[in-house]
């Protein structure tokens, strides 16, 4: 199968398109026929050699923890899927095989039916992404109807659908982005957008129940201070100074995304009802991955940057 890998760690040079074995799904697990792939940080991150320790082993790798494609095939004792099933999953960052590629194997709990209103392109999108809005808002922070939360990142792949998802939940959502992207969040339902350039958000949002962390350093330290006592600071980049949360009186975890097919089922009803939707900035072939990791270690992309496999 045609895939993308790299057999060093480096730039977004280093990733190349070339010909690699096609995998074979064991027990318990799924051959999916990737159509389409979503591009995320940690794609980047490894292949800049940020995580050497964990992944020097698994070199020539093949990058990518998300797609939307057809079950190809499925290994034994698996009865929830069957061949021509369109799905979508999350592989799992450690777990991963890459789904820069023709072909993955997914274990079958990653894994749900494409919600029936999307293409793959749009499905590929929401992986990762929204399970990290439904794992650190729901099942981690336990937001709740009528109270507020402060999403830093709104407008990237994370923030987006936390947003969305705080929405549906009936939080009010204060979401922190460029002023480019006032309009973008106010049309995903933000009450209230700040333009972290120019106001220190701590100048606006006070007595917050939740803190959706996707920046760390400076802007976590600083959340501590808008949070009500007992309130709480989830951040996808892990905690720093968890003396500062104490002394404020208030809580913070680090948080790592799980994969969970059952999620990605109540996620594809949700968007299949109208209440969430994907924004996809930018699409473009499998074989120009190095130009997708250029554009997302920017930090600055909107919604998400998807590759597209095949025709
Ligand atoms: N622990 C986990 O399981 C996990 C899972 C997923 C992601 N992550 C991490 O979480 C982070 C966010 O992921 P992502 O997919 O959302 O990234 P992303 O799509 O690249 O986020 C880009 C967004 O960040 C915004 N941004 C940049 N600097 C900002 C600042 N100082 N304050 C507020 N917003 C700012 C940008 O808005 P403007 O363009 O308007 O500036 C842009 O829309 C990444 O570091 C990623 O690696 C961790």
């Amino acid at each position: 199968m045609k895939a993308v890998r790299f057999h060093t760690f480096g730039g977004p040079e280093v990733l190349r398109y070339e010909d690699v074995p096609r995998p074979e799904a064991g027990a318990g697990e799924v051959l999916v026929r990737i159509r389409a792939a979503g591009v995320n940080p940690v794609d980047w991150k490894i292949r800049a050699g940020y995580m050497r320790e964990m992944f020097r082993d698994r070199l020539p790798m093949i990058p990518g923890v998300d797609m939307a494609g057809v079950v190809e095939e499925v290994g034994g004792d698996i009865t929830g899927f069957k061949a021509g099933d369109k799905v979508y999953g999350f592989l799992g960052v450690a777990q991963s095989g890459g789904t820069y590629a023709e072909y993955c194997k997914a274990g079958y709990f990653t894994l749900a039916p494409m919600p029936e209103s999307l293409d793959f392109t749009e499905a590929a999108a929401l992986p990762l992404v929204s399970l990290v809005g439904w794992q650190t808002l729901f099942d981690i922070a336990h937001l709740d109807k009528g109270q507020t939360v402060l999403i830093h990142g709104a407008s990237g792949g994370v923030g987006h659908m936390a947003v969305q998802l705080a929405k549906w939940r009936g939080a009010t959502v204060i979401g922190t982005a460029s002023a480019r992207n006032a309009d973008f969040l106010s049309s995903l339902g933000a009450d209230e957008v700040i333009d972290y350039h120019k106001v220190r958000f701590e100048d606006v949002a006070r007595d917050v129940d939740v803190v959706l962390d996707t920046q760390a350093g400076d802007t976590q330290q600083r959340s501590y201070h808008v949070l009500k006592k007992g309130g709480i600071l989830v951040s996808t980049l892990g905690i720093e100074n968890p003396d500062e949360a104490a002394k404020c009186g208030v809580r913070a975890t680090g948080f790592l995304a799980q994969p969970n097919g059952t999620e990605l089922r109540h996620i594809a009803r949700l968007i299949d009802e109208g209440k969430l939707k994907p924004a996809v900035s930018t699409v473009m072939p499998l074989r120009d991955a190095a130009r997708a990791h250029e554009q997302s270690q920017t930090g600055h992309v909107r919604g998400k940057i998807v590759l597209k496999v095949g025709d």
